[in-house]
Formats: structure tokens, sequence, C-alpha cells
């Protein structure tokens, strides 16, 4: 078993870590109280060559694997969670076009993506359905050779500001997933409009919409996979996306342990620094446990995705496991940092509120369990 990553993957995690360090951290703050999406950093990832990097070679992407989405993952969400996401959200907008799309639909869609800094949103949960998401409840209808959508999505990151949003709708709410269709909605469409969810406890520098779409037309050829395909699409794409957010957790635990090692070492109490106090040394103990085996688990996941071989167990595992890590992680560091931690002048707070998100979203912790649990019963 071979543990080293290639040289063209070091450059990518440095690439990256200087990214993190140059363009990221600096404006983080900033825009968590902004809550606004700095659409200058998603156009220097795309200078460099950070953002849709997924989009394979015969669309005019550089065609990266799951193993080097996640490298670059840890590294930007080190800087903030919140700005990955922004990038992430992408990417998993992207990925049901390549899961469920033909060659000339990936090309349709995602070449212009690789022209100009542009982002790609993915729309699956409603008001009334999120971790149920077949129980969806927009409608998508045949008309001549056009799709009709009407319904209201919600959370949905980089919602309206993405060129492209790949919707999950059905075709017969008695039908279940097999009733359901995966429709590539561009930005311009007439009748879709989009509202920002403001006011979030974290993550406030991504973009989380609710979506709505009244009589919006899009042409058949905007239908991924067939009639009925919608839900497996969905759940392929979630099977792949979910390990992002693992590596994600990771890179957010990392920083929860740079800067406790940091303060427990400058903080004192009773005339020594802290990082004297046993109880301290062993939070901190803890929290490189949880990295090293967090890292472990979601470059395995990832490591089976660039095999083709099957990965949704494995992708649900590094999920939760890594989230729950990292809001541990993040929560042991408000501690280390004593009454400072409570507040934002020490980023340690912010890291807790972005964490908790990652709990949540791409599937709740409590649905990856019920992933994990289907694996082992089945
Ligand atoms: N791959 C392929 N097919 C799958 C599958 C998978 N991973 N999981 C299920 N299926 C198939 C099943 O085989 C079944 O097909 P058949 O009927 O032909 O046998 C069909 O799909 C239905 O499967 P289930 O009965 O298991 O479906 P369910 O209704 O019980 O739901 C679930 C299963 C795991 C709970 C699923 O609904 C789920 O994952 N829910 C969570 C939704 C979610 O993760 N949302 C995230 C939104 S995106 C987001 O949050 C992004 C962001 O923040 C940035
Ligand atoms: P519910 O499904 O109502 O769940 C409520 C509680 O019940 C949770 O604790 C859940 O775990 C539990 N629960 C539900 N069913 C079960 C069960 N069977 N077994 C055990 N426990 C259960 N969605 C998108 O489609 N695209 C996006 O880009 C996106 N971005 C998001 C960004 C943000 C900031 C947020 C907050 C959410 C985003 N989401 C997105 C939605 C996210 O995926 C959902 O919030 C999530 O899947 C949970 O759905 P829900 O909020 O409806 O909770």
């Amino acid at each position: 078993m071979d543990f080293t990553l290639s040289d063209e993957q070091r450059q990518l995690q440095q690439l990256a870590r200087d990214f993190a360090r140059k363009e990221i951290m600096p404006v983080a703050a900033e825009y968590d109280q902004k809550e606004e999406l700095p659409w200058q950093v998603v156009e220097k990832a795309f200078e460099v060559g950070l953002l849709n990097a997924a989009i394979p070679e015969h669309a005019g992407g550089l065609g990266l694997g799951m193993v080097d989405e996640c490298l670059i993952g840890e590294e930007l969400a080190y800087g903030c969670m919140g700005i990955y996401t922004i990038l992430m959200a992408s990417e998993l907008g992207i990925t049901p076009i390549l899961v469920g799309g033909t060659e000339e639909q990936q090309k349709r869609f995602l070449t212009p993506l690789t022209e100009k800094p542009s982002l790609a949103a993915f729309a699956l949960s409603e008001p009334n359905n999120g971790s149920d998401a077949a129980g969806m409840h927009t409608t998508a209808v045949l008309d001549g050779d056009e799709w009709v959508i009407n319904g209201t999505k919600m959370w949905i990151s980089n919602g309206g500001v993405a060129e492209i949003t790949v919707v999950f709708a059905t075709t017969d709410k008695q039908g279940g997933h097999k009733a359901t269709v995966a429709l590539v909605v561009p930005k311009d469409a007439p009748g879709f409009s989009w509202n920002k969810i403001k006011h979030k406890m974290g993550q406030r520098a991504s973009l989380t919409s609710e979506l709505v779409f009244e009589n919006v037309r899009v042409p058949r050829a905007n239908q991924l996979g067939g009639l009925g395909d919608g839900f497996k699409i969905a759940m392929k794409t979630l099977d792949k996306t979910r390990i992002p957010v693992a590596a994600g957790s990771v890179g957010l635990a990392r920083r929860a342990l740079d800067e406790s090692v940091k303060y427990a070492k400058e903080r004192e109490a009773f005339g020594k620094p802290i990082s004297t106090f046993q109880a301290i040394q062993f939070k901190l103990a803890e929290m490189a446990m949880g990295i090293e085996t967090g890292r472990l688990m979601y470059q395995k996941a990832a490591w089976l995705v660039d095999q083709g071989q099957p990965h949704g167990f494995e992708s649900a595992i590094a999920k939760a496991y890594c989230s729950d890590m990292a809001f541990d992680a993040a929560n042991e560091a408000i501690q280390v940092h004593g009454g400072y931690g409570y507040v934002g002048e020490y980023p340690v707070e912010k890291l807790l509120r972005d964490v908790k998100l990652n709990q949540i979203y791409e599937g709740t912790n409590e649905i990856q369990r019920v992933v994990i649990s289907r694996n082992l019963l089945k």
C-alpha cells in the first residue's frame, strides 16, 4: 500500500494551500460578516484552475479525479468552509451531468463553464422535502418537445447566480422515485426566479437561495438520462460529492487544531502556558487523531471513485465521520481559547458556526447512517 502523493498531486495541494492563505483567509471574516459571496475569489480560482476542475478534458476542463479534488478541498476549507462551499457546490452541480449526461450534453453544458468564471448548482431539496428527496413536489410536464417546470426548491447553494442548475422534478406525484427526471435549467430561463436566504448561522460567504419555477420551459434535450432516472442520478451524484464535504471537514478541523496549538502556547494561566496542562494537551491529541483517521477515510472513498469501484458506503462513512469529528474539533478549539474563543476576535467561533452545516447538507448525518446501515443489512 502506498500513501505517497504524486508530484502533480503535491503541486496541486500546494497551489490550493497558497490560494487559501493568499486569497481566502484575508477576506473570510469580512464576507462572513457581510453575508456576501466574494465573486473576486471565484474569478481568481478560475484563473489558477481551481474552479470546476472536474470537468473532463473532452468538455474543455482539467478532468481532475476525486482524490485530486479532495486534496484541494481540504486546503480551501482550511481557509474558509463557506468560501469552499461555493466551489464545492459548483462541482456538485456539474456531477449529475457527468453521471447522467451524454458526451454531447457534457460539451454543451460544461464547456461554457470552462471559458469564464461561472458556477453550477444542484437543486434537489424542497421546502417540505429534504431527507425524503424522492417525495419531491416540483413538477415537470412534457409539452411537445419541451419540459415545463413548476415548483419551489429550497436551500440551494449558488442558487440564482449559477449559469446552470440541475433541477430534479417529478412527472407524477404518485409515482415516487420512478417518476423523477433531472433537467438542466439555464440561469436566464423565463419564469425562473430566486430569493436569497439571509441570516444563516455560518458559511455566510456562500449564497443559499430559494428557487421558484413558474412555467419554466427547457428543451427535452436538457434531460439527463431517461425518464424516471432523476432520483438515481441524484443518489449516484451524492455518493461522490459527499466525499469533498468530508475532505473540507478535515481541512476545517486542521485549522481548529492549528489555532488551538498556537493559542495554547501563548496563553498563560497559573504562571505557565496552558499547553503544559494535560487537559489541554489531550484535546489537541484528540483533534489530531480525528484529523488523521478522517483523512484516511476520505482518501479511501475518493480512491474508490477514481478506480470506478462501488463507493456509496465509504462515502457516507467519510461524510458523517469527518463532519462529526470536525464539529468536535471546532467545539474543543473554543474550549481551549476559553472566553476569547466565544467572540469573533479569534477565528474558532466562526469554525463552529461553519462546521454545523457539514452535519446537515449533502444528506444529514442521520441519513448517512441510514445509508451505512442499509448497506450492512441488505
Ligand atoms: N445509487 C444508485 N441507486 C440508488 C442509490 C444510490 N446511492 N440509493 C438508492 N438508489 C435506488 C434504489 O436502488 C431504488 O431503486 P429501485 O426501486 O429500482 O430498487 C431507488 O433508488 C429508491 O431507493 P430507496 O428506496 O433507498 O430510496 P429512499 O426514498 O428510501 O431514500 C435516502 C434513500 C438515502 C434516504 C435518500 O433519499 C437520500 O439520500 N436522502 C438525502 C438527500 C440528500 O442527501 N440531499 C442533499 C441535497 S444536496 C446538498 O445538500 C448540497 C449542499 O448543501 C452543498
Ligand atoms: P428534514 O429532512 O426535515 O430532517 C429534519 C431532521 O429529521 C434531521 O435531523 C434529519 O436527519 C432527521 N430525519 C429525517 N428523516 C430521517 C430518517 N429517515 N431517519 C433518521 N432521521 C431522519 N440542498 C440541495 O438540494 N442543494 C443545495 O445546494 C443545498 N445547499 C444547502 C445549503 C445550506 C446552507 C443548507 C442549510 C441546506 C442545503 N441543502 C441543499 C439542503 C440540505 O441538503 C437539507 O437541509 C438536508 O438534506 C436536510 O433536509 P431538511 O432540511 O428538509 O431536513
